[in-house]
Formats: structure tokens, C-alpha cells, sequence
């Protein structure tokens, strides 16, 4: 059984891991690099066509990285995004580090704050879709995407190595008193 508790206790941890990595909120940085935050340099639309190609989920952050001494981040109504109007943004960012919650599904709308920029094309807009599995919400998702990325539930590992039958352990240690140690060497370890 020597082999037992330490496999067992990696399987606890590696799924531990699993879990506490899926609770956290995903950092999305925009652009996808640092200083992507500029007028582009061609006329294509870089930023939107880099929201496009992202899916977005309630409870995610936008990062905008870029000089504050020239740059700002303004979320601004669909009307002023278009027109590249810049006097009443609903949200103000000037720190060079601007971090964002999409805590609402819907559109957003963003405009550089510095003169003439949205205009030259320095602005992006995204959709976060409706969250699924709403309880008593309808399932029909407005967007017929046949790729539903459905978060598989984490399952334990199907060549995880069989423990020998409880009673076959000299020790007399049993599969559930594994576990439990397991448990307790992972409760000491993070204490
Ligand atoms: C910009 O928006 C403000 C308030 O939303 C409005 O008063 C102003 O007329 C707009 N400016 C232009 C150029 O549309």
C-alpha cells in the first residue's frame, strides 16, 4: 500500500487544481498583446476582428494594457461608439492597467479616450452571450451555435491505477481510509 496514498493524493490535488483553476475568472487581455491598445495600423479593424474571434462569458476580465500618459479606455453607449463620441463615456480608465468585469451579458461598446483615435479606428465592441443553464431560463440560445462548448464535468481518470482490493492490503488499510488520509495530507498541506 506504499504506492497507494501518494497516487491517491495526487489525484486529489491534480483535481483540485482543476477546480480551483475553473473558478477563477479568465484574465483576457485585449489585443492579445500588451500595446495592443493604439490606432491600427492598416484599415482592417484589428481589435474588432480580434473580439470576433473570442468568445466571451460573464465573469470575465479585459486587461487593456497601454501608456497612460497618452491612452484611456472609454466604454460608451452603441450611439457614441459610432460616432466616436467621446464627452459622456459611461466609464472612465486612465491607469495604463485597466482591468474590466463583463459582469452582464449584452454588448459593449469601447473607444480610445485620446483625440482623434476612435476616429482612426482605435475602438472595439464585443458580445457576451447569455449565460446557459440559467435556472428556469430558456434553453434556446439566440445564436444556433452548433459548437456548444459544454463544460464537461471533471471525471477521475479512467487509467487511474487501480488500488489493490481493500482486503488484499496487508495493512488492512482500506480504499476509503486511503482516501481519507489523502484528504487529511492535502488538509495539512494547505493549512
Ligand atoms: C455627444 O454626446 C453628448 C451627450 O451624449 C451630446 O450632448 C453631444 O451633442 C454629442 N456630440 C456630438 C458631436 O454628437
Amino acid at each position: 500500500m506504499g504506492i497507494i496514498v501518494p497516487v491517491l493524493t495526487l489525484v486529489f490535488l491534480l483535481l483540485t487544481a482543476v477546480s480551483h483553476a475553473a473558478s477563477k475568472p479568465r484574465m483576457i487581455l485585449v489585443g492579445g498583446s500588451s500595446q495592443s491598445w493604439k490606432v491600427p495600423d492598416s484599415s482592417s479593424n484589428t481589435l474588432n476582428q480580434w473580439a470576433e474571434n473570442n468568445r466571451f462569458k460573464v465573469g470575465d476580465i479585459l486587461v487593456w494594457k497601454y501608456d497612460a500618459k497618452v491612452d484611456s479606455v472609454l466604454q460608451v453607449t452603441k450611439e457614441d461608439y459610432e460616432s466616436c463620441n467621446t464627452s459622456k463615456p459611461l466609464n472612465q480608465y486612465n491607469d495604463g492597467d485597466t482591468k474590466l468585469e463583463l459582469d452582464h451579458s449584452g454588448a459593449y461598446f469601447f473607444v480610445s479616450g485620446a483625440p482623434d483615435h476612435c476616429a482612426k479606428g482605435q475602438k472595439m465592441h464585443l458580445v457576451v452571450l447569455a449565460e446557459r443553464n440559467v435556472p428556469g431560463g430558456s434553453g434556446s440560445g439566440e445564436r444556433g451555435q452548433g459548437d456548444n462548448p459544454k463544460v464537461t464535468p471533471v471525471s477521475p481518470p479512467a487509467k487511474t491505477p487501480a488500488p489493490a482490493p481493500a482486503h488484499n492490503a496487508a495493512g488492512g488499510l482500506n480504499v476509503g481510509s486511503c482516501l481519507f488520509l489523502s484528504a487529511v495530507a492535502i488538509g495539512l498541506a494547505m493549512a
